[in-house]
């Protein structure tokens, strides 16, 4: 088990190119399983969580190279429609494949995803959807089993905004017979590029977008390529990063309309930003004033920018609040920020930050991806050595961290570690 061993203090900068959206890739592979074919999704990254998509397809009979940043899918002989417990339990977005497998096999079998590092994290909205679409749904030993002679076309309305349920009906609205309309669809970048990519293969969609959709049913779709977003989770990180711990920095490779609700609080917060057409450049004194953050669905403050913004406000020149709205509970890393001598408390589904002057060192644990980040945020910040243990958890979302973290001035390593 690897760990990163950061002595706090360096300030960043340089310029750290960002790599293509994990979320996005997460939703275009399965979507993949419609084409009966060979497509090429270029800027996928590599992370472990791509790597778990990957053995997930393989095992149905999906072939997968990834050259580079490049991935190679071969659709054309699907012989398994089962996500099995082993690898869904790694990864929640491993219950995307339920919806393209219906669709184009009439048949699926997807363990249910267990629990997560917060949550609880249900699913129900993407089995009532499905069910709207003709599916016959039964749930046994832990398996959602699924039937469908043919989907057909529904009205859909989601009480609550869920981008994999979003993802999971629109994949399999597009080969259902008739007319499909989703109410109160999500309108993350990640959807609005799977959906792109469907209409590549031939699907028809309207309003993407936005959140009313039109799908009109397709008899069957065809290969497509398609070229992936960058991950806007990725360029936030390193940008609040670079405001913790002072100096210029650029993030390159990125779409700043997807970043707009981040780089408007970085602002508040005293940070000066610059933009290019596929660039953001922020400077930072360090020096932050506080300031409050709820998270929303998008556009709003992404709630996988949270626990990034928490750690940078610990040592803003006075008090914030932090609210989540999306995952009421999401606060693991808190008790680990606290070790490095963070003053937070929780309330509900807020954190109220005092600023503390500095933070200090410790042997701190990583408990999920977006923990990890924060963690390493305030590690780069804190007076001496932190030791953030169990960085599998970064290594899901985030590309050679530490080489680029390096490369902006950071004093991180990554040694093996016997502790966990
Ligand atoms: C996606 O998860 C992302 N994962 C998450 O990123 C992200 O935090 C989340 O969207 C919200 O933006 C991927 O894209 C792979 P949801 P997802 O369905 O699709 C409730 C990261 O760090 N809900 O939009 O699972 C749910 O409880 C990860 O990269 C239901 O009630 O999120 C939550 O409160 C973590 N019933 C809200 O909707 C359902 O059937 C939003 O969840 C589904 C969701």
């Amino acid at each position: 088990m690897d760990k990163f061993i950061i002595r706090g203090g360096n300030r960043l900068n340089g310029t750290v190119e960002i790599s293509g959206a994990k979320n996005a890739t997460l939703a275009l592979m399965p979507a993949v399983l419609l084409s009966g074919g060979v497509c090429r999704l270029s800027n996928a990254p590599r992370l472990r969580d791509i790597s778990t998509m990957s053995a997930l397809l393989e095992q149905m009979g999906m072939g997968i190279k990834h050259p580079g940043t490049t991935l190679e899918l071969d659709a054309s002989a699907i012989t398994h429609f089962e996500a099995p417990y082993d690898l869904v339990k790694k990864m929640r977005a491993s219950f995307y494949v339920l919806g393209p497998l219906l669709a184009k096999f009439g048949s699926a079998k997807v363990s249910y995803p267990g629990g997560c590092a917060w949550g609880p994290r249900p699913v129900d909205l993407h089995i009532k959807a499905l069910q709207k679409l003709g599916a016959e749904i039964e749930i046994e030993q832990g398996y959602v089993l699924a039937k469908a002679k043919r989907l057909h076309g529904a009205t859909i309305t989601f009480d609550v905004s869920s981008v994999g349920a979003t993802g999971n009906t629109l994949m399999a609205a597009v080969l259902a017979q008739g007319s499909t309309v989703i109410n109160n669809a999500a309108v993350e970048p990640k959807i609005t590029q799977l959906a792109n990519f469907l209409v590549e293969m031939g699907a028809r969609i309207v309003g993407i977008g936005t959140n009313h959709l039109l799908i009109e049913g397709v008899d069957a779709l065809h290969p497509a390529d398609d070229d992936n977003i960058p991950d806007r989770i990725e360029a936030g990180t390193y940008l609040t990063a670079a405001a913790a711990a002072g100096g210029t920095v650029t993030v390159n490779g990125v779409n700043p309309a997807h970043l707009e609700a981040v780089t408007a609080k970085l602002e508040d917060a005293g940070c000066t930003l610059g933009y290019g057409e596929r660039s953001i450049t922020i400077s930072s004194d360090g020096a932050l004033r506080p300031v409050n953050v709820t998270t929303a669905i998008y556009p709003g403050f992404p709630t996988d920018m949270q626990a990034q913004w928490l750690a940078l406000m610990t040592t803003a020149a006075g008090s914030s609040r932090v609210t989540d709205t999306i995952y009421l509970d999401r606060f693991n890393h808190v008790p680990e920020l606290q070790r490095l001598g963070a003053s937070i408390d929780i309330n509900g589904n807020s954190a109220m930050v005092r600023g503390v002057a500095q933070l200090t060192g410790a042997k701190v644990m990583s408990t999920d991806l977006r923990a990890s980040a924060s963690l390493i945020i305030a590690g780069l910040i804190a007076k001496g050595q932190t030791e953030v243990l169990r960085v599998y958890h970064i290594d899901r979302g985030y590309e050679a961290v530490e080489l680029k973290l390096r490369n902006l001035g950071a004093d991180i390593q990554r040694v093996d570690s016997e502790e966990y």
